[in-house]
């Protein structure tokens, strides 16, 4: 499976802070945003990833990430001129894809909660079709709304409805098996002038091959899109990481534990950084 992130857009709402630098480099309490999704990626154990921003802020990224090298993995950039949608990234991403199934995620979604990963690997290992993650949220009408079957099939989907049928929010996750690329080419832009993804989702549940996991409660699926919001975020990874001892979406680790780096690389990135707590910590648990 390829992965590819969506880094894109202005972050208007997060204006004057993201006049000069892109959202998804704006930190979460102790690490770039880009950080979270990159690990979510990483932890379904897809090592070859493909990082869409627009195309003043590519050497930003490369310069916090590179090529992914010094952590066992491929990341490579491609830009998006102007936002054109959730499914353009899937446009642009195609060549990357070639043969084989996707999971795209959203630069600035954070995901975390206990079994993620084991979830990731049960749903995105040999898929067929599609499978979407659901949370339940209180203000559904602001975000992409499913609803499903007993089987978790979706049955009807809808973008930011004035009155949802559920409470399911569909989060800024999204994997497909390789007929997506072909769906994307047939795909119109919508009247915003938008490829939409949730016309692409649609697409999969009229074949019957659109299922919804869901994320449930003791999920968190953080919002990052307003100094508030930001905040909240922040402050989330902050309590459990000061509580427990232990960080969460370190890149570094995941790439240790995932086995695709070994302990003396994974001491030697750790080094690099040994002047914060970040860095300390990856010198320890790789010590
Ligand atoms: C987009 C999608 C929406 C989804 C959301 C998740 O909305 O269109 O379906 O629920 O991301 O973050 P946007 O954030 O672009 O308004």
């Amino acid at each position: 499976m390829k992965g590819i992130i969506l880094a894109g857009g202005s972050g208007t709402r997060l204006h004057p802070i993201t006049h000069a630098v892109s959202k998804q480099l704006v930190p979460v309490y102790d690490k770039p945003m880009i950080y979270y999704p990159l690990s979510v990626l990483m932890l379904a154990g897809i090592r070859d990833i493909l990082i869409i921003t627009s195309p003043g802020d590519v050497k930003n990224f490369s310069a916090l990430l590179g090529d992914g090298e010094s952590l066992g993995i491929s990341i490579s950039y491609a830009t998006q001129e102007k936002p054109r949608g959730i499914a353009d990234a899937l446009a642009i991403g195609s060549e990357h894809i070639g043969g084989d199934s996707v999971a795209l995620i959203l630069g600035d979604n954070i995901f975390h909660g206990p079994g993620f990963s084991w979830s990731l690997k049960q749903n995105l290992d040999s898929i067929d079709g599609c499978v979407l993650f659901g949370y339940p949220v209180h203000d559904p009408e602001r975000y992409g709304v499913g609803e499903v079957d007993s089987h978790g099939r979706i049955v009807s989907i809808e973008e930011k409805p004035e009155k949802p049928r559920s409470n399911r929010a569909i989060t800024g996750l999204y994997a497909y098996d390789n007929d997506v690329v072909s769906m994307v080419e047939e795909l119109r832009p919508s009247s915003r002038g938008e490829l939409e993804i949730t016309d692409v989702n649609r697409m999969y549940m009229e074949r019957g091959k659109a299922r919804l996991v869901d994320l449930g409660r003791g999920f968190a699926w953080l919002d990052t899109g307003t100094p508030e919001a930001l905040i909240e975020a922040g402050q989330y990874v902050r309590a459990l990481e000061v509580r427990q001892g232990v960080r969460i979406a370190c890149i570094e680790e995941i790439a240790f534990r995932m086995g695709f780096i070994d302990q003396e690389s994974c001491y030697r990135m750790g080094l690099r950084l040994n002047k914060s707590e970040y860095g300390r910590y990856i010198m320890e648990l790789a010590g």
